[in-house]
């Protein structure tokens, strides 16, 4: 079995910079925060660090608006800051990747601010420009109001609901925007604007970075023509269908010209030795598939799949979840098991905050086939904090205010992005340690007394220290990071099975998924018991008794 990449058996920890650690003392966490706490993070376990973005913005949507691609937004530091970030990650033997924001800038980039300040400048073309509809080519009307559905150039819709299509008087024009206003997408079809963007690629990676986590990157191409999207009665969007609405997002996402950029892109990176690509993309399994090749995966190197965020905690679902990704993500192609990130719901807030399936879960992504990535916060359990939209900082909760919250409770949305970007829960000190300043940039999470790492790192049972000692399994078993899985069959319900074998090794793990226990019959002889959830569990003469919520890790040995 030939070795894989390292991109392919790494596990990934993704840092929100702003709420990871103060360095200065000013309540906003920065990059010098971050370099005080990697010895956390390599201690931990977990190998690749994802940044989500640092880099110079008006910070409208957090750093995910980018006035300047190759330099440090100042309250996180400076370019010097990230070089030693860089140098520091690698002296421990940890790896990192940045966050880059290829499918817009900021509306406050000077590009953009160029671009639409007339038709003719030299970046006219470096956005989407379309006339409105109503008077194609009208010139020197400067009253037109802001897109209302009449003028704008078509019917397509921004992946926040609305026309994405807003108006410059400047240019009498629109220009689109795939997610929020001030967030204008570049125009790819402009060869210029390709070269700058990779040659920004370039940039960081002659500075040593190890990849990029790449956003909203199946959005980058729309229609050239610019056709309207058809009707569909989906109203609201899901991971697996994206569409919603009443619209069928055919051409504004996952169009052709996008998997060949993965594929331009991927060749970029080839330029400097192996790095991780890792897309956020949205669409059904063969739908994201695509991103990475059609046979060869030469592609993105990895793409997140984000329908297990709306996972049920049940052994069925975590099947069928399973089967699906091995049918379509099968050698040399590898996929990415995450449940929490900076726009969506925490984990634990999923799982009525029960620990004992926190453990569960994080036992089954840590042993499957893939990479897995948390979320910080995510090891030692931290929460949501409920926080109201009229107040929030994150742009989204604005857009919806008119919309009674019951609602999106209902549909199980967390639309106040901020509830899951609190302050990391360092220890029981002020402000959990984060930060001595008076004022944090978000509050504290109240329950940091209870959830922190230095009391769940005096606590050998704690979530944080059995995932240590899953991590550690993780990197002394080749099987765990490089094997292939087999399903194992006949196991009582609720329960889910399944060996991961190299040439050399095999392991097997068992997840009891019910609140009963379990005792049933392994059949292979010559296993032996190396992890369990709980002290409860034993493993005797083939016979496996397992805790309710409980998961046992066993090697073959010998074989
Ligand atoms: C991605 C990011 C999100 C951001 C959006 C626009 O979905 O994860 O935080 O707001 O793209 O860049
Ligand atoms: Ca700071």
């Amino acid at each position: 079995m030939p070795a894989l990449p390292w991109y392919h058996c790494t596990s990934i920890y993704q840092i929100y910079p702003r709420s990871f650690y103060d360095g200065n003392q000013d309540g906003i966490g920065d990059i010098q925060g971050i370099i005080q706490k990697l010895d956390y993070i390599k201690d931990l376990g977990l190998e690749t660090i994802w940044c989500s973005p640092f880099f110079a913005s008006p910070q409208a949507d957090f750093g995910y608006d980018i006035s300047n691609y190759t330099d440090i937004s100042p309250e996180y530091g400076a370019l010097d800051d990230a070089l030693q970030l860089i140098a520091a990650v690698h002296q421990r033997g940890l790896k990192i990747v940045f966050d880059m924001v290829m499918n817009h800038t900021s509306s406050e980039h000077p590009w953009f601010k160029e671009s639409r300040s007339s038709r003719n400048n030299p970046k006219a073309d470096w956005y989407l420009w379309k006339d409105p509809r109503s008077s194609p080519g009208r010139r020197g009307s400067r009253s037109t109001p802001e897109a209302t559905g009449g003028q704008v150039p078509n019917n397509w819709q921004s992946v926040t609901g609305g026309s994405g299509w807003h108006y410059a008087p400047e240019r009498d024009q629109f220009y689109w925007a795939s997610f929020l206003p001030f967030q204008p997408d570049l125009n790819y079809r402009n060869p210029v604007v390709k070269k700058t963007m990779f040659d920004i690629v370039r940039f960081w990676l002659a500075k040593g970075v190890d990849g990029f986590r790449l956003d909203i990157f199946n959005y980058i191409y729309k229609d050239a023509a610019f056709r309207n999207n058809p009707f569909t009665f989906d109203l609201i969007p899901t991971e697996a269908n994206p569409s919603g609405f009443f619209q069928k997002a055919q051409y504004t996402l996952n169009q052709p010209e996008n998997f060949d950029f993965a594929r331009e892109l991927r060749g970029v990176c080839a330029e400097f030795c192996e790095k991780l690509l890792l897309g956020e993309v949205s669409g059904n399994h063969s739908v994201i598939r695509q991103f990475m090749g059609a046979e060869k995966n030469d592609g993105l190197t990895q793409v997140f799949d984000f329908g297990m965020m709306d996972f049920k905690f049940s052994a069925s679902y975590f099947r069928d979840l399973i089967q699906d990704i091995e049918k379509h993500f099968p050698a040399p192609f590898m996929p990415v098991y995450v449940f929490s990130n900076h726009d969506r719901a925490r984990s634990i807030s999923r799982l009525d905050g029960d620990i004992r399936k926190a453990k569960l879960l994080h036992l089954l992504q840590l042993t499957l086939r893939g990479v897995p990535c948390m979320y910080y916060g995510e090891e030692i359990g931290m929460t949501n904090l409920r926080l109201p939209f009229a107040t929030a900082l994150d742009p989204i909760p604005h857009k919806f205010q008119s919309i009674p919250r019951f609602v999106f409770d209902m549909l199980g949305m967390t639309m106040n992005r901020d509830e899951v970007r609190t302050p990391m829960q360092w220890n029981g000190g002020k402000n959990a340690g984060f930060s001595p300043a008076g004022k944090t940039w978000l509050p504290v999470h109240p329950n940091y007394k209870a959830v922190n790492v230095e009391k769940e790192s005096r606590d050998a049972n704690s979530l944080l220290n059995t995932l240590r000692s899953i991590l550690k399994i993780r990197k002394e078993q080749a099987a765990l990071r490089e094997g292939n899985l087999i399903w194992m069959d006949n196991l009582p319900g609720g329960i889910l099975g399944y060996k991961r074998q190299t040439d050399k090794d095999e392991i097997t793990v068992v997840l009891n998924f019910t609140e009963k226990k379990s005792e049933f019959q392994l059949a292979e002889e010559g296993l032996q018991s190396l992890f369990q959830l709980s002290g409860e569990d034993s493993f005797n003469a083939g016979r496996l008794k397992l805790n309710g919520l409980s998961g046992m890790i066993l090697r073959m040995v010998n074989k």
